[in-house]
């Protein structure tokens, strides 16, 4: 058994049952290349603040760099009996180099070590989640831009209401995902902020340099507060407010997806590649993929909840609950990514059925809100016109017909202000070019979101 950096005032070993239920290092592991970086620049700090030896930092810093090397390689081995990453790198340190490794731990604790590792860890990786969304933007939009003219029923309550473009629909997805980068982005400036020189929890008594630390880290801010430095994990819970709301739209894209691709709708098909079959139904072709998503999403929201649920009540400053932050927080980032990655892999493979999606679109009294604009430009008051179509409605409901199939005489029992030209009115394609005003379906409009949408994503790969 390692001897513990902490055990001097203790007259009994700790029981090995104590040493697993406290042990982090299983989780916690995957921190050792932000533990390595910080412990470097800790001890470049400590040199040139002449709290520590040049000679003994340059002895600190080759060990550290070793112990690097071997944990990189898979190396090293982890001991339930040093509890988390930051004692086995120092135990590790100390059997290297000898007793100068118990100087790398002056003017620091492991609360303010393991405050910084944490941010270092989700400063990079809400960086690559960020790119990993732009990547799906991008085939969201390369999909849409294929499909700026097909047309689909748009629907509410998820009953056809109106025409719109596929292309259209989709971008509404690229409008979700780009709030979401905002907020992620939004995001990193409350995690990129310095906490180390808090030390346990009052600051330190050495003449340590807090900014030189920070600017080797490459953060821009250091924390103001010793003791909020130690205690805050607001920035974990950002980020899982971030990812909670990414997965819930990818949810409603999952449920889209395994809506569409049913027998009932067959507006499309997932790719075999992307799909999985039954062990008992042979002709069955599952949309697992979507559907993990979908399911994911609930135990992203629970991993927010259970945050929320560790911080709430704590009494400042630094209190062992909150080891509990990392299985979470690596959990949501993890998973984020593993859809936000699969998403962007079978989205450009799904077959669209456009001829199904068409009529789809043409059935269902999707024009009756534009027969009623129609009499509307007649110059009858929108309730009136509204509640005419109704009864038109009605009437063809009766007859098993679709609006446009009435003849001009039967449309005309229902208002004489209806002539020849309502069925130029009422064809999918007129319903939808019309639909002008900024924002909405027309065509023109949609080519212009996609160009904007296609600038934004390139000056973003360029810069
Ligand atoms: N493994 C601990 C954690 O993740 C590191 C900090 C331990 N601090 C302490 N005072 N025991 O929170």
């Amino acid at each position: 058994m390692a001897e513990k950096a902490w055990d001097g005032r203790f007259s009994e070993k700790t029981d090995k049952s104590v040493e697993k239920f406290t042990s982090s290092i299983e989780v916690d592991q995957r921190l050792y290349p932000y533990d390595i970086e910080g412990s470097i620049a800790h001890c470049m700090m400590l040199a040139r603040t002449s709290v520590i030896s040049e000679k003994d930092a340059v002895l600190l810093i080759e060990g550290l760099k070793k112990i690097r090397q071997e944990l990189d390689q898979g190396l090293f081995k982890f001991d339930d009996s040093l509890e988390d990453i930051h004692m086995h790198i120092e135990t590790r340190l100390a059997e290297k180099i000898g007793g100068v490794a118990r100087k790398l731990h002056t003017a620091r604790s492991r609360n303010d070590q393991v405050a910084l590792d944490v941010r270092m860890y989700l400063r990079d990786k809400t960086s690559g989640i960020i790119k990993n969304l732009n990547e799906f933007q991008k085939v969201i939009i390369d999909f849409a831009e294929t499909h700026i003219d097909t047309v689909m029923p748009g629907y509410t309550h998820l009953q056809r209401a109106q025409p719109v473009l596929l292309a259209h629909h989709l971008l509404a997805y690229y409008e979700m995902l780009e709030r979401d980068t905002q907020r992620l982005t939004d995001s990193l400036k409350r995690t990129n902020i310095m906490p180390l020189g808090a030390a346990a929890l009052a600051g330190t008594t050495y003449p340590i340099d807090r900014a030189y630390t920070a600017e080797l880290l490459d953060f821009p801010v250091i924390s103001s507060n010793s003791i909020d430095s130690v205690s805050d994990r607001d920035f974990i819970i950002e980020f899982l407010t971030a990812a909670g709301i990414c997965m819930m739209h990818l949810s409603r894209l999952s449920e889209e997806l395994i809506l569409w691709s049913s027998s009932e709708f067959s507006f499309i098909e997932l790719p075999d590649s992307f799909a999985t079959g039954s062990s008992i139904m042979p002709q069955k072709k599952n949309p697992d993929v979507p559907e993990l998503v979908r399911g994911k999403t609930g135990k992203i929201y629970g991993n927010l909840m259970a945050m929320l649920t560790v911080m709430k009540s704590l009494p400042l400053a630094y209190n062992r609950d909150m080891q509990e932050d990392k299985s979470i927080l690596f959990d949501s980032v993890d998973t984020l990514k593993a859809c936000v990655e699969i998403f962007t892999k079978m989205l450009p493979h799904i077959k669209v059925f456009k001829n199904n999606l068409k009529k789809a679109a043409s059935t269902g009294f999707l024009n009756a809100t534009d027969m009623a604009d129609y009499l509307v430009t007649k110059g009858m008051p929108f309730r009136e016109a509204h509640s005419c179509v109704g009864r038109a409605v009605g009437y063809a409901l009766e007859k098993k017909k679709e609006l446009d199939e009435l003849t001009l005489s039967e449309l005309q029992s229902f208002s004489e202000l209806i002539k020849e030209d309502i069925f130029k009115v009422l064809t999918i394609n007129a319903m939808v070019d019309r639909r002008k005003s900024f924002g909405g379906t027309a065509p023109g409009n949609v080519r212009e979101a996609l160009n904007k949408a296609k600038n934004k994503l390139n000056f973003l790969r360029d810069h």
